[in-house]
């Protein structure tokens, strides 16, 4: 694969997200991380603050030197239509359990009828990190869980200092 889109809302990146990442830029020349709005939900970062972790931690951990991290507004069928001069990228995206399946299904045959030649891989999350999500992250966050499993160091101390703001 010449080039690879992994969108996300990564609100925050977690090990699940970064287990994707390291696996996805293994498959494709560039991976293209796509920090991107997800209109269901509610973010506790900015684009670009969840860029700039997601740099962070791609560097921090090694995980490619071929993998772009960019903020992106609007549909990814269009992010990839843009894309077209670096070869038809392909979305990427991690499916934990059947409910993610279903909704990733689902979002690629949307993302494929407003552009024909955009296909969709999922990868399986790795069996150890299925349990991650942001969303669990900002709830043990807010009511003060063990954070250590959900992302590296930086990233807790970020979650935890946006929340104590938010409360107080
Ligand atoms: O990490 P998430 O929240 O599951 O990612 C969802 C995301 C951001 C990839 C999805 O909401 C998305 O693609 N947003 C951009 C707008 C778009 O293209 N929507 C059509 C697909 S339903």
């Amino acid at each position: 694969m010449k080039t690879a889109i992994y969108p996300g809302s990564f609100d925050p990146l977690t090990y699940g997200h970064l287990d994707i990442i390291a696996r996805a830029a293994k498959l494709a020349d560039t991976l293209i991380v796509s920090v991107m709005r997800n209109i269901d939900k509610m973010s506790l970062f900015m684009p670009d603050e969840r860029a700039t972790m997601l740099r962070c931690a791609v560097d921090e951990q090694e995980l490619g030197e071929n993998i772009e991290i960019i903020t992106s507004e609007g549909l990814v069928a269009d992010l990839a239509r843009g894309l077209d001069t670096y070869g038809k990228p392909v979305i990427i995206k991690g499916v934990r359990d059947a409910q993610d399946f279903y909704i990733e299904q689902q979002m690629a045959a949307l993302n494929q009828a407003e552009n024909m030649m955009l296909e969709t891989l999922l990868l399986p999350a790795n069996p150890q990190l299925a349990h991650l999500s942001s969303s669990a992250f900002k709830e043990f966050a807010r009511y003060g869980g063990n954070l250590a499993h959900f992302a590296p160091d930086f990233v807790v101390t970020a979650v935890k200092k946006r929340i104590t703001e938010l409360v107080n």
